[in-house]
């Protein structure tokens, strides 16, 4: 179990109170309130939840919508949502129900990915022993990253391939066999039961901290801490270098004055050609001694691996930088063997799958690497060309001593 330490306001159970207060207030009034709150998405991309909610209750089809928990996550160093449903059962069962009848469903499911199984057999006896108004079923995945995809899930849950469905249509309006469906994230549930506390904070979020920092875990902090000073509190293991947002935010060369929020790490990281996000704040830091290229490598075996294989540039694209990575990359991690022809590879192979990819893993899956080649150049490239710079650079100083000396 992940230490709660760190964490104050998601543990808080909301013992059915928030419910009440949502019953008394009815549907529509409660969607305004979540609205005017100010309650964001906490899945990566952080719409207004109660716009999401909105646009379902106003869609037709009486009570056949369909409220989906996305608790999936797979992005590499992500462990926040596990640690709601480890800590936090119940306020999670109060949100689904306040979405419940809100949005007007008639059903929900809680999307568990497969990685998480013993969880979700925890989480379906909490379901049973908790009063519900709604049927929650657990539906557990088989371990596929593109299954948090919105989409990809729903698939999955009606027992097809767990892969991207083309968009438009949205799951709003055709979702769950085909109809109007909200997903959110864990966290953004917990906190929709969370939201209706008077002591409730909306700027407070969940970080999940990993890498090179002798205490892992996840943190509850408000958008805009400083990342020198959340990097402090996880206690780093060796002088930080860089800070990856999981495998698909891209990274950053390590700032400790950053601010943790979306729009500044955006604002840094179009400063290094775009691609960066603070997504689900996911945070892995890379201590000075690691190697660049071998975190790179390791993240781009990830996404050849999860590729779905739908779109041709996708599937070809993720495997071919897998594979110019592994050979590139030295067993002591030391990179070798980039030429010059990689960084426009990379850079035409990122366009190509901007525009071609169907869903954000495609979009996603060079985000790291772009950014790494912009701001760690000197690691790619290849023994002779650093030693060719050493030697003139030698050189110029003996010239430099020479001339002084005549
Ligand atoms: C490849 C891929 C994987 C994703 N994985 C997750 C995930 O594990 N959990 C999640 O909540 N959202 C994930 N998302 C985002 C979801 O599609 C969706 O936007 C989110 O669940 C909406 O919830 P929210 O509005 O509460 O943020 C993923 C998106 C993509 C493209
Ligand atoms: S972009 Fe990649 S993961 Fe997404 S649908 Fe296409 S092939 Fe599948």
């Amino acid at each position: 179990m992940l230490s709660t330490q760190n964490v104050r306001q998601i543990l808080i159970k909301t013992n059915g109170e928030s419910l009440r207060k949502v019953r008394s207030l009815g549907p529509e009034k409660t969607i305004e309130f979540i609205t005017r709150k100010g309650l964001k998405g906490r899945g990566g991309a952080g719409n207004l939840t109660g716009n999401k909610w909105l646009e379902v209750r106003t869609q037709p089809g009486g009570s056949e919508k369909y409220f989906v928990v996305n608790c999936d996550e797979g992005e590499p160093g992500t462990f926040k949502d596990r640690f709601i449903l480890e800590n936090n059962p119940e306020t999670l069962i109060e949100g689904i129900e306040i979405a419940c009848f809100a949005i007007g469903c008639r059903k929900a499911f809680v999307y568990v990915r497969g990685e998480y199984a013993a969880l979700a057999r925890e989480f379906r006896k909490k379901l049973d022993a908790a009063p519900r108004s709604v049927p929650i079923e657990v539906v557990v995945g088989a371990g596929a990253y593109v299954c948090g995809e919105q989409t990809a899930l729903l698939n999955s849950i009606e027992g097809r391939r767990g892969t991207p469905r083309l968009k438009p249509p949205f799951p709003a309006t055709y979702g769950l066999w085909g109809k109007p469906t909200v997903v959110n994230n864990v966290e953004t549930v917990a906190n929709a039961a969370l939201a209706f506390r008077d002591d409730w904070r909306g700027d407070l979020y969940l970080f999940s901290v990993s890498g090179n920092v002798r205490k892992p875990g996840v943190y509850e902090r408000a958008l805009g801490t400083r990342l020198g000073e959340l990097v402090r509190d996880c206690e780093p293991s060796e002088t930080p270098k860089a800070v990856f947002f999981g495998a698909a935010g891209g990274c950053l060369k390590y700032d400790a004055a950053l601010a943790l929020e979306p729009a500044a790490v955006a604002a840094k990281g179009a400063a290094v050609g775009g691609g960066v996000m603070l997504g689900s704040c996911t945070l892995i830091i890379v201590g000075e001694s690691r190697s660049i290229p071998v975190v790179c490598s390791s993240i781009a075996r990830f996404f050849a691996h999860e590729s779905c294989g739908n779109c041709a540039p996708c599937r070809e694209i993720t495997a071919l930088l897998a594979k110019r990575l592994e050979c590139s990359v030295g067993a002591s991690g030391a990179a070798g063997g980039f030429d010059a022809k990689f960084n426009e590879f990379v850079a035409e192979s990122s366009a190509l799958l901007n525009t071609a990819s169907l869903c954000g893993l495609g979009q996603c899956a060079t985000a790291s690497l772009s950014a790494a080649l912009k701001q760690f150049p000197s690691e790619f490239e290849s023994p002779a060309k650093s030693q060719s710079k050493t030697k003139s650079k030698t050189k110029i100083k003996k010239q430099k001593q020479a001339d002084s000396r005549s």
